[in-house]
């Protein structure tokens, strides 16, 4: 399985604080069946000041850990970037960390605020269109704004956003209402895929297959495996892993 969003470089936001902790994650996440990772670190300038040129030197000191460690995890340099006014900057500047390139197209993995969809948004997002970057909106089924009311991501999937559905929503762990939206943004027919999201062992472990075995039971095994390998494989441009 290929994990298209986590928090494991340890230090540069709300994921791991040290390296054992980082490395830690990486070896259950190695246990769960996941081959490969993407990094995708807060890129948030009102919370964290990560930019692509600093995330990939904090990846290649991490990967080098994990070497050392013997973890046989392949990891990415990602971000989780936060819709805001400064991403037209960073996109200028060659800071923002996309996840891969599909048919010409920049694949970002993108947050709204938690509570809300800023007024605004479909306006944004249809400049980020125009750049040929298109959007993977980070845990729509986490998001207020859509659990109340699910239509509100239509623009956005209309447009041609896709969608990053967490595993532990599918798995219930983020309660019946983020679960049932999630299922509800799957069977719309949206591009999805299943991703961790995985911050910590404790609340926010590194576990795709308990997401995957939802997706199997539910939808089949094609569905399944498309969302936690097929299409975040042609995201990161892996031919055969
Ligand atoms: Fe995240």
């Amino acid at each position: 399985m290929i994990d298209l969003h986590c928090h494991f470089l340890p230090g540069v936001d709300d994921g791991p604080d040290t390296l054992q902790e980082a490395l830690a994650l990486a070896r259950v996440a190695v246990a769960d069946g996941i081959t490969h990772s993407v990094l995708t670190s807060h890129v948030d300038p009102d919370r964290y000041d990560n930019q692509r040129s600093s995330l990939e030197t904090a990846h290649a000191e991490f990967s080098q850990q994990l070497a050392n460690a013997g973890i046989a995890l392949q990891v990415r340099v990602g971000g989780e970037v936060r819709l805001c006014a400064e991403l037209i900057d960073l996109i200028a500047q060659n800071q923002v960390p996309f996840l891969g390139e599909v048919d010409g197209w920049r694949i970002m993995l993108m947050e709204f605020p938690h509570q809300i969809i800023p007024a605004g948004s479909g306006r944004f997002i249809y400049s980020l269109l125009k750049l040929k970057i298109r959007p993977l909106i980070a845990h729509p089924e986490r998001n207020k704004a859509v659990m109340a009311q699910p239509e509100k991501i239509e623009e956005f999937t209309e447009a041609g956003c896709w969608l990053q559905i967490t595993a532990g929503s599918l798995a219930g762990r983020f309660g019946p209402v983020a679960q049932k939206v999630a299922f509800g943004l799957i069977e719309a027919g949206n591009y999805c895929v299943a991703a961790t999201d995985a911050h910590n062992l404790s609340s926010r472990p590194p576990l795709l297959s308990e997401g995957r075995d939802v997706l199997r039971t539910r939808y089949g095994e094609a569905v399944a495996n498309s969302m936690v390998h097929e299409r975040p494989a042609e995201i990161l441009g892996l031919t055969s892993v």
